[in-house]
């Protein structure tokens, strides 16, 4: 069955590609590269044995994916492509309105215009805003504390309203929490341009010695430590998700919204020890004063996923620090 991963080039889409192939799938990567690299194609055909198809173009050119979708046959989408920096969105709102929710639309035109009404879309916890309390559930009120977050909400609303009219739309909406790690062989990871925004990846260039040392962005929290905590989740762990997001809608037919986190939270503090002992390298740490925007405690309760899904992390964050680290030493560069 021939599943369309938009983004697919990306860090979730390229590890998804994976769990597909590894589910008997066969995933067709749509991509501009305007963050990702083409190499990431080749590094796929070492792990799987097998050359992915890929067209080069934008989301946003709807005749264009419309044409895709029916040359390949297309039984439903994974819909990653998208901007993700929560700052550049403060920056240049309209590039993150046009390209995640023009993109949005466009590919929704363009599955209708084919008759392909299967989609599983990649939203955030980014739409809890600051939770009221810990673990959040789906039920959660949503709101938005900037552009990049504004964009998952206004798209989750967009499909609601969709499935309300056309109600044979099956639509799997995954909020993710923190996707870190990279898988075990080294080959594939996350590849930021820039400094990372991100805490892992700027732990990671630090361990190699890119970076001096890691800014602790606040550690007056009214968490254990006084640094922030997030739900952590291993990037193979979401790629599973997908495969079993997927698999729900194609057995069940029913949309659902789910979590994908871990169920638990770790410090920044926590994930800097954890680090330092997965490399065996220092990790220097300054304290800093908060990061705008930042909440103090973000982690979900996952048990909607189990259910509805079958699906539950398995990693430890101690498998996330291993393998970060395998892919930043084995690619001091990312994939240039
Ligand atoms: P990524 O930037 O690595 O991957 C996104 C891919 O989409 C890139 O390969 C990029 O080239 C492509 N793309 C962007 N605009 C496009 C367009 N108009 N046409 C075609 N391709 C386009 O990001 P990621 O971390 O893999 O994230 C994937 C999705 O998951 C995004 O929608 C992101 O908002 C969401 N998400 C990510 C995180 C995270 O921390 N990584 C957390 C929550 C949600
Ligand atoms: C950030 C985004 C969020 C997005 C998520 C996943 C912001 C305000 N939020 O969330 O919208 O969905 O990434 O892409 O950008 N930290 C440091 N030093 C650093 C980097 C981070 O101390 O150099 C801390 C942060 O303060 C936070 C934790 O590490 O407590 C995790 O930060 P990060 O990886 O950026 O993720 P989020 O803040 O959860």
């Amino acid at each position: 069955m021939n599943i369309l991963l938009t983004g697919g080039a990306g860090y979730i889409g390229s590890h998804t590609c994976v769990a597909l192939i590894e589910a008997g799938f066969t995933p067709v990567i749509l991509d501009n590269f305007s963050n990702s690299q083409p190499a990431v194609l080749q590094r796929l055909a070492q792990i799987t044995g097998q050359v992915i198809a890929c067209e080069t173009g934008n989301v946003l050119d709807t005749p264009w994916v419309e044409d895709v979708l029916r040359r390949h046959g297309i039984a439903a989408v994974l819909h990653f492509a998208g901007d993700k920096a929560v700052g550049e969105s403060v920056a240049q709102p309209l590039k993150y309105y046009r390209n995640n929710i023009g993109g949005a639309v466009s590919l929704l035109e363009a599955m209708q215009a084919a008759g392909c009404r299967t989609l599983v879309f990649s939203s955030s916890a980014t739409v809890y805003g600051d939770p009221a309390s810990v673990p959040i559930t789906e039920d959660f009120p949503r709101r938005h504390t900037n552009p990049y977050g504004h964009t998952k909400l206004v798209i989750e609303d967009m499909l609601a309203a969709m499935q309300t009219t056309e109600p044979s739309w099956r639509l799997g909406v995954l909020r993710y929490f923190n996707p870190v790690g990279a898988h075990p062989s080294g080959l594939i990871g996350e590849d930021p341009s820039g400094i990372p925004n991100n805490l892992m990846p700027f732990v990671a260039q630090v361990a190699i010695g890119k970076r001096p040392f890691l800014n602790v962005y606040g550690n007056d929290y009214p968490t254990p430590d006084g640094t922030g905590v997030r739900d952590y989740i291993h990037v193979q762990d979401l790629a599973e998700g997908h495969v079993a997001a997927l698999q729900a809608l194609l057995d069940q037919g029913k949309s659902f919204t789910v979590n994908l986190g871990t169920g638990r939270g770790n410090s920044v503090l926590e994930v800097v020890k954890a680090f330092e002992q997965a490399s065996g390298r220092p990790i220097p740490c300054q304290m800093a004063p908060r990061r705008a925007g930042d909440v103090a405690q973000c982690y979900a309760d996952p048990a909607l996923a189990k259910t509805l899904l079958g699906w539950q992390a398995q990693h430890t964050l101690a498998d996330m620090c291993l393998d970060t680290w395998r892919w930043q030493s084995s690619n001091p560069d990312g994939y240039k």
